[in-house]
């Protein structure tokens, strides 16, 4: 009896010790376009995560609500974070009023662009929107040029190549540069969900690829709960998750894109990263440099570590249909890729 007494006691200290909450971290973060439809509801999730120490809203002086506005409605929430607001041009080199917001950042949420309209495809924003983060990126270069840079501006498979290939340009680290995909993930999840009845909060379906139209690959195979799915639905939920981001846009009626789910899926990868950050590793899927496949740029899954992304993932075993499907994958995004390759050939 004394002896199990004595085994028992340090089990139940390290049991003790297990639940005491680790330290949180204190992690500035931005958010650049703080004032759209998507940066709105970003900031206040991000606002809500123990790991903010500060919040800075940074938006133009022609965005739809004032920065100052944003920050002081957030600031009332009872969480531990201080939140301001700044306000830019646009491209206005040297684009020194993002000095203060991004010195010291750890991580800048970009969904700062133009969204689609019905009958436009992400390419179609193409320069406008490259434009519109080369001048925040390069700002980043400038001020943070350690933080992390989760893209969410849209078209995602060409912007990120085209920013990544900047930083390298400048001898910063291109992996720094990360396309937020998990939108998809989320959708696939809740699919999934409402086909088998399980719970979509258990469901992790990785979707590799990139994030529009036919890149975007759901590997329903890799996930228990997906690989549930009848062979003959594979192919119609597989489409249904790449054409989500278009049924929001018909949806809205020429009044913009997913905002409030991109928000949802936006916090989840930036506290990702800043769990990471803080020490505790996170895998989420997430489109940077790669070399997973003969491509230089794709999404798949990768672990989130104190300095960012420290490992990319392979994508694992793919069924007949996965495998087919990413035969198509790469001959679409091959020509995203290489646009965003001569953008940032033809722009530094
Ligand atoms: P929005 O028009 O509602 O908001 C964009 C905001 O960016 C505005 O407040 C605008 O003032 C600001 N902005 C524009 N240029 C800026 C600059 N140079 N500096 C700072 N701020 C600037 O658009 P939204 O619905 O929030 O969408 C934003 C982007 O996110 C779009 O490109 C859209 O396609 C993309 N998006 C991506 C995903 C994804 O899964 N990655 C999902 C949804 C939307
Ligand atoms: C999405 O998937 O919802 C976004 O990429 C926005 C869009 O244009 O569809």
């Amino acid at each position: 009896k004394v002896k199990a007494k004595a085994k028992a006691e340090p089990k139940a200290k390290a049991k003790a010790k297990a639940k005491e909450p680790k330290p949180a971290g204190n992690y500035p973060v931005v958010v650049c376009g703080g004032c759209g439809g998507i940066g709105q509801p970003l900031a206040m999730l991000m606002a809500m995560d123990k790991n903010v120490s500060e919040l800075c809203i940074y938006d133009l002086d022609i965005s739809p609500m004032p920065p100052a506005g944003v920050a002081q409605d957030l600031i009332h929430l009872e969480r531990k974070c201080t939140v301001k607001g700044y306000v830019g041009k646009l491209n206005e080199p040297p684009m020194n009023f993002m000095e203060e917001p991004l010195t010291g950042a750890h991580l800048v949420l970009i969904p700062a662009g133009l969204p689609r309209k019905p009958g436009q495809t992400r390419d179609d924003l193409f320069k406008i929107n490259a434009d519109i983060a080369k001048g925040l990126v390069e700002a980043c270069a400038k001020y943070c040029p350690e933080a992390v840079l989760a893209m969410i501006v849209n078209p995602v498979n060409s912007i990120v190549p085209a920013m990544a290939e900047l930083y390298k340009k400048k001898g910063l680290d291109p992996m720094k540069i990360i396309g937020v995909t998990t939108l998809d993930i989320v959708r696939a999840n809740k699919f999934v969900g409402e086909e088998t009845g399980k719970n979509p909060n258990f469901i992790n379906v990785p979707v590799i690829g990139g994030h529009a139209g036919a890149t975007i690959l759901p590997v329903f195979s890799q996930d228990k709960a997906g690989k549930l799915l009848p062979a003959e639905k594979v192919p119609d939920m597989d489409k249904h998750v790449q054409d989500a981001g278009t049924d929001v846009v018909n949806a809205k009626n020429g009044k913009g894109s997913a905002t409030l789910s991109m928000a949802y899926a936006g916090a989840r990868f930036g506290s990702a990263v800043l769990s990471g950050l803080s020490g505790r590793r996170r895998t989420e899927c997430a489109y940077c440099a790669s070399t997973v496949t003969d491509l230089p740029y794709f999404a798949q899954p990768v672990v989130l570590g104190p300095k960012g992304i420290e490992k990319v993932l392979p994508i694992g075993e793919l069924n007949e249909h996965e495998t087919k499907r990413l035969e198509e994958v790469k001959v679409q995004l091959k020509g995203e890729i290489d646009s965003g390759l001569k953008y940032a050939e033809a722009n530094s």
